[in-house]
């Protein structure tokens, strides 16, 4: 197939890339290389040094797999963009990841706030024009994510609920209610393609993803040059990447609150798998369909105590320190999630095991020199925003305190 992957350089589209590529797909990546200036805005660094998006590709072509294409440009910003590439290339599946992902960073500020919504609900809507005119037939596989829905005092459905309404029926999106204004832009996006579905008879696969950990895949193997962006920082890190690199450092392990809060996490692995089970099983015509992606649901503090356990297996004392919630949300909360779709296709998951958590370490500990302690702990308060000043933030005092051990 031809698969246009949008969002290349990022954590999950470069080894989603190199993984359709490597079963014979003939792969385009597009990005503008926006993370890297978000990193440098905010003073994040992966744990690893990223080698630039064509380096990589260059890598690959060497190794002599299906070369990858590489686009650079903004698909949000450039409203030609995409058209000029659905008209020369004309995919048969889009893979949309290229978005801005940190809730953190989309409640930072109102100018990262209005960012993050104009480019992530843009970029989609360009996305959506160019197949009308050029490709109306692909398949555009949409990365969202299950922090759409919130944390509902009622069973989470795979996108759509079926209601009774003063005796009558229908089947509605199922109501979202998301905690950060990043994961309302994802809402938005949800909105637009239901309705290009309906309107103009769009294929989609909205695939509301939970947490993704790891940055291990067949594809990279151990060669640095192919490596994706890992990051353990509180701005772009997420959970468990975090906690498995303050322990590679000897670092307590920060649970914002009580850490009861509990989300849905896949391996990275399994990130690449689904994403190939929506497009080798596209929608059908007119249909907006929607997978909960993720493979087990864990509280943050369970999540803790695995790392913690994993870390005492290898020989490392590791503590637990709660800091006082910087986010708005429910510590305490109901939570079951539908998630059966992608198992109906064939998703064998990769679970969350202590040899699974014992690699990570192995991989963060390597690499120690390169972590910086001073941004992994939490400086975006959801009520205030910025706690510290955007520019030297490696030295600036976290003002979130611990507040037990
Ligand atoms: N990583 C996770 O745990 C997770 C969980 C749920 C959903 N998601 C979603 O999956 C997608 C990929 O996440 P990720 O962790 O790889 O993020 P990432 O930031 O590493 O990758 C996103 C990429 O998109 C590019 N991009 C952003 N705006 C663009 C634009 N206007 N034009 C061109 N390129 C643009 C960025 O430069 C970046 O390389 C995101 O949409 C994210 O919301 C990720």
């Amino acid at each position: 197939m031809r698969i246009c992957i949008l969002g290349g350089d990022g954590y999950l589209g470069w080894p989603t890339a190199m993984y359709f590529s490597a079963r014979g797909h003939e792969v385009m990546v597009v990005d503008n290389m926006a993370k890297r200036g978000w990193e440098a805005e905010i003073g994040a660094k992966p744990l690893e040094h990223v080698p630039a998006l064509k380096e990589r590709a260059r890598r690959w072509k060497q190794k002599k797999f299906q070369p990858i294409e590489v686009v650079i440009g903004n698909i949000a910003d450039d409203g030609q963009l995409m058209n000029g590439i659905c008209h020369d290339f004309r995919p048969e599946a889009i893979i949309h990841y290229g978005e801005q992902p940190s809730a953190p960073y989309s409640m930072l500020n109102q100018e990262n706030a209005v960012y993050t919504q104009c480019n992530n609900v843009v970029g989609t809507l360009n996305v959506m024009f160019a197949m009308r005119e050029h490709c109306p037939q692909a398949h555009l596989v949409k990365l969202g994510t299950m922090g759409e829905y919130g944390t509902p005092n009622i069973d989470i459905e795979e996108g759509w609920l079926d209601v009774t309404h003063n005796g009558r029926k229908d089947r509605v999106l199922y109501p979202k209610k998301p905690h950060s204004l990043y994961h309302l832009s994802k809402v938005h996006d949800s909105h637009n393609l239901e309705f290009a579905s309906r309107m103009w008879d769009f294929r989609v696969t909205d695939l509301n993803q939970g947490v993704v950990y790891g940055s291990d895949t067949d594809e990279i193997g151990n060669d640095p040059e192919l490596c994706t962006s890992f990051h353990y920082d509180d701005v772009f890190g997420t959970v468990l990447n975090r906690f498995v690199v303050q322990a590679a450092i000897g670092m307590p392990l920060t649970v914002y609150g009580s850490g009861k809060q509990i989300r849905g996490y896949l391996n990275i692995r399994d990130t690449l798998r689904c994403v190939e089970l929506a497009v080798t099983n596209p929608a059908g015509r007119g249909e907006f369909r929607v997978f909960n992606q993720f493979t087990e649901q864990f509280s943050v503090m369970e999540l803790a105590q695995r790392v913690r356990e994993s870390a005492a297996i290898n020989g490392m004392k590791v503590e637990i320190q709660h800091l006082r919630n910087p986010r708005v949300e429910q510590e305490e909360h109901y939570y079951h999630a539908a998630h059966s779709s992608l198992s109906s296709l064939g998703l064998e998951p990769h679970l969350l095991n202590h040899e699974v958590i014992g690699q990570m370490l192995e991989k963060a500990m390597k690499t120690a020199n390169r972590i910086n302690e001073a941004s992994i702990l939490p400086k975006v308060d959801w009520k205030q925003g910025w706690q510290a000043p955007v520019t030297g933030l490696s030295t600036a005092v976290p003002r979130l305190q611990a507040v037990r051990a």
